[in-house]
């Protein structure tokens, strides 16, 4: 490489690397994420000094340890991790600021301690006394759990080797920096060798490293989605911040499957594992309102009933406005423009609101459906029964398609009391239905907003389409 200085662009929300600088990263679509970061080229390159060389050694020989995972002891947490702490393992926790990762890790923390074992908690984001503050308030008191405020990583390395825990914590990579990187802490350049000697310590002495790390939007800061090639293990901790629960999702797992989730509620008191988390997405409050639709989802291996809620108006506005939280925003103008041109719907000149209660998120075609009914009941103001739930994909031609896991589905739905299930034709045999559940296949959006709503003159009968604007 010789000595001269090179810079490359970095896109600090996919780390996306670019020769030149771009407006619009070309990885992630983002405008105004390419940074400049000036190459070392002094850096030496190759294996560390500790490392011993590696021998190759027949596939039968080699031992496989599944049976060393360190349970976190909660057990949301394991689930989402595919059965504990595999040794040697580096996992990324990401989420918004404010969700609860340092929560979570504390409270995992204290779990691993009581089961014995040391973990060293390395934080650059608090002071000693302010994680002091949050065990106690999380009554977490434990001798095994020790607190290294620094963000040298060198020193964090130094520490660790000489008296290795069982899992090591650091909160957050952002605020931990190498010495012989470029860039200010929190940069690209800085995260990623941060974060890369953290793993080759994981990797030379088998501790379990879980790396803490924020998700921002824009600015200086890398996310930590650059750093999702580098681990084994990435989960994200998310929620709507005003609501008590929280998920945690896997989206890259070596050491498990990658759609499990955790489900936790946020209290005064931390965290709190929901262990059955399928009615709490369901409100419950306002029976048979027009606009609300049941649905069954599948999470890894869960299924979760969940309520969608839709509101139509006429707009005050030229362009009407379309907003959604939770559902997929791409899926949102397909299923409309269905619903428009095979369900009679007129939409143009309204505004819609989708929403899924309870601030989770629900991004299979599964639930198609159940937004194009809620549309629909909310258009023409009349409720569906709200002992039905609904799973379906829709087409461009307003047919349904079967979805993955229809027997699950209905069994999540026949466990929590609903009495009738629409879903697609041939999406779950006969055999597979749970007793006691009426069954009502339907092959096209037309026929299940018939099944639901009503023919079509009975709705007309009931509500001309609202002139007025709908509450
Ligand atoms: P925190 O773990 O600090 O978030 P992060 O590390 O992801 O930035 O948690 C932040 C929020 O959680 C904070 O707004 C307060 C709330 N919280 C509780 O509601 N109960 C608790 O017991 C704790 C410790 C935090
Ligand atoms: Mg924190």
């Amino acid at each position: 490489m010789g000595g001269k200085k090179k810079s490359v662009f970095f896109c600090t929300g996919c780390g996306h690397e670019s020769p030149k600088w771009l407006g619009k990263c070309p990885g992630c679509g983002e405008w105004n994420t390419l940074v400049e970061q000036v190459l070392q080229t002094s850096r030496p390159l190759g294996r560390s000094k500790t490392a011993a060389r590696e021998v190759p050694v027949a596939l039968p020989d080699i031992t496989a340890d599944a049976s060393e995972r360190i349970p976190t002891g909660i057990s949301e947490f394991d689930r989402t991790l595919g059965g504990g702490i595999v040794p040697g393992a580096v996992v990324l926790v990401g989420g918004d600021p404010g969700i609860g990762k340092s929560t979570l890790l504390l409270q995992a923390s204290d779990a691993i301690a009581r089961s014995g074992e040391t973990v060293l908690y390395v934080t650059g984001e608090e002071s000693r006394s302010q994680i002091r503050l949050r065990a106690s308030r999380l009554g977490v008191d434990s001798g095994l759990i020790s607190i290294l405020t620094e963000t040298d990583v060198s020193h964090v390395l130094e520490v660790s080797a000489s008296s290795p825990p069982s899992v090591l914590v650091v909160d957050s990579i952002q605020t931990i920096y190498h010495a012989d990187a470029n860039g200010s802490p929190g940069s690209v350049s800085q995260v990623r060798e941060a974060a890369a000697s953290l793993v080759r310590f994981a990797k030379e002495t088998g501790v379990p490293v879980f790396l803490i790390g924020h998700v921002t939007k824009q600015g200086a800061i890398a996310g930590p989605r650059i750093l999702e090639h580098m681990v084994d293990t990435v989960l994200y901790f998310e929620g709507d911040k005003r609501m008590p629960y929280r998920i945690l999702r896997a989206v890259k797992n070596r050491y498990g499957s990658t759609d499990e989730i955790g489900v936790f509620e946020m209290t005064a008191g931390g965290l709190a594992e929901v262990a059955d988390p399928s009615g709490l997405f369901v409100s419950k409050d306002l029976p048979n309102t027009s606009g609300s639709v049941v649905i069954g989802v599948v999470e890894g291996t869960r299924a979760l009933m969940v309520e969608i809620q839709a509101l139509t108006g006429l707009t005050n506005y030229s362009v009407p406005q379309r907003s959604s939280t939770g559902v997929d925003r791409r899926r949102l103008p397909l299923i409309l423009a269905v619903l428009e041109r095979r369900g009679g719907l007129s939409l143009g000149n309204r505004d819609i609101f989708v929403s899924v209660a309870g601030g989770v998120k629900v991004e299979e075609p599964a639930a198609d459906l159940g937004v194009a009914l809620a549309v629909a009941s909310s258009y023409w103001d009349v409720p569906v029964d709200d002992r039905t739930a609904v799973f379906g994909e829709i087409g461009l031609g307003g047919e349904l398609r079967r979805v993955t896991q229809a027997g699950k589905r209905a069994q999540e739905a026949s466990r929590l009391g609903y009495s009738r299930i629409v879903l697609p034709r041939h999406a779950l045999p006969k055999e597979e239905r749970p007793k006691g559940v009426e069954f009502v296949e339907v092959r096209t959006l037309g026929e299940a907003i018939d099944t639901l709503l009503g023919s079509r003159q009975s709705r007309h009968a009931a509500k001309a389409p609202a002139q007025t604007k709908e509450a």
